[in-house]
């Protein structure tokens, strides 16, 4: 077969970030999409949690999180958490060389595809319910939907201490949900990273009619439609290698890391991220400066 004729291919890996572990439920969706890729995943395990933090700081820790994975030579960026991506996305498509792909639009494009009855749930963090992110990219898919928003704090600590079926869970997911099965929704988003580890939970509480969407399964979706128009997909040949980095090794991170992976990861890195940051990145902070002018 003439060259011409082989279809392009892009060895380099997939870049994913999140604050901390939560993000392995999308590598998760990634992994089993995706044998043939490599995944570099930069867990900001030092800096979580992101979800109570303002909009400026979450915007600098995004990009300080992607100049990270680009230079690791990634193809493009997957923003693994919900938080980031509410606040963050819009300006790092501005601002940075590769595409960049969040867990808001493929949700909220899901979530609207499954409502009949247009009657949408979002859970998340504060920081996530707050920037109105999801109602926003619903309503420009679906005017005529009706979003019921609930942000649930306490349910990131109740997955990072394993209580995903513990009576205590159960009790704090009925105080959070309640409203949202009174409000008849047919459809509720996982608006966090975390949440997939509940959805037992989750599921009794607001009724098994209800159908929950995982950021995780939609964002893997989107990252191969994005893959595929860039002409950005390893071929088929590729032994993949997967890297994991985190900020600051956590107690019980593998216990919790297998918990989010289903599965052992053999080598993580923790990086002094302040010392490796110095001097990186300075054509994307020139923008970011003329990114803090605008409203996103
Ligand atoms: N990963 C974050 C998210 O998906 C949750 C943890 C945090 O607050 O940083 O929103």
């Amino acid at each position: 077969m003439n060259s011409n004729h082989l279809p392009a291919s892009d060895q380099r890996p997939i870049g994913v970030f999140d604050s901390g572990v939560g993000g392995l439920t999308v590598v998760k969706q990634l992994l089993k999409k995706f044998p043939w890729e490599s995944i570099v995943y930069f867990g900001d395990t030092a800096r979580i949690p992101y979800g109570t933090k303002s909009e400026e700081i979450v915007r600098r820790y995004a990009l300080e999180d992607s100049i990270f994975l680009l230079d690791k030579n990634v193809k493009v960026v997957v923003v693994a958490c919900n938080t980031a991506s509410a606040i963050a996305v819009p300006m790092l498509k501005e601002i940075l060389t590769v595409p960049v792909i969040g867990v808001i639009e493929p949700g909220a494009k899901a979530a609207v595809y499954y409502s009949k009855n247009r009657k949408i749930g979002v859970i998340g963090t504060a920081a996530t319910i707050r920037s109105n992110s999801y109602t926003k990219e619903i309503l420009a898919l679906s005017p005529e939907a009706q979003i019921i928003p609930q942000a649930c704090p306490l349910f990131v600590p109740l997955v990072e201490e394993g209580w995903t079926d513990d009576e205590t869970t159960y009790l704090i997911a009925e105080r959070y949900l309640q409203g949202l099965r009174l409000n008849n929704i047919d459809t509720l988003i996982l608006g966090c990273t975390h949440y997939p580890l509940l959805k037992n939970a989750i599921q009794k509480t607001v009724g098994k009619k209800v159908k929950l969407v995982d950021s995780g399964v939609e964002t893997a979706e989107a990252v191969e439609q994005i893959l595929k128009k860039n002409k950005l997909l390893a071929t088929i040949e590729q032994m993949p290698k997967n890297y994991f980095f985190l900020s600051d090794m956590p107690y019980k991170f593998q216990e919790i890391a297998e918990r989010f992976l289903e599965r052992s990861i053999p080598h993580v890195e923790t990086i002094n991220f302040e010392n490796y940051l110095l001097g990186k990145g300075e054509q994307f902070w020139k923008k970011y400066q003329t990114a803090q002018t605008k409203k996103y």
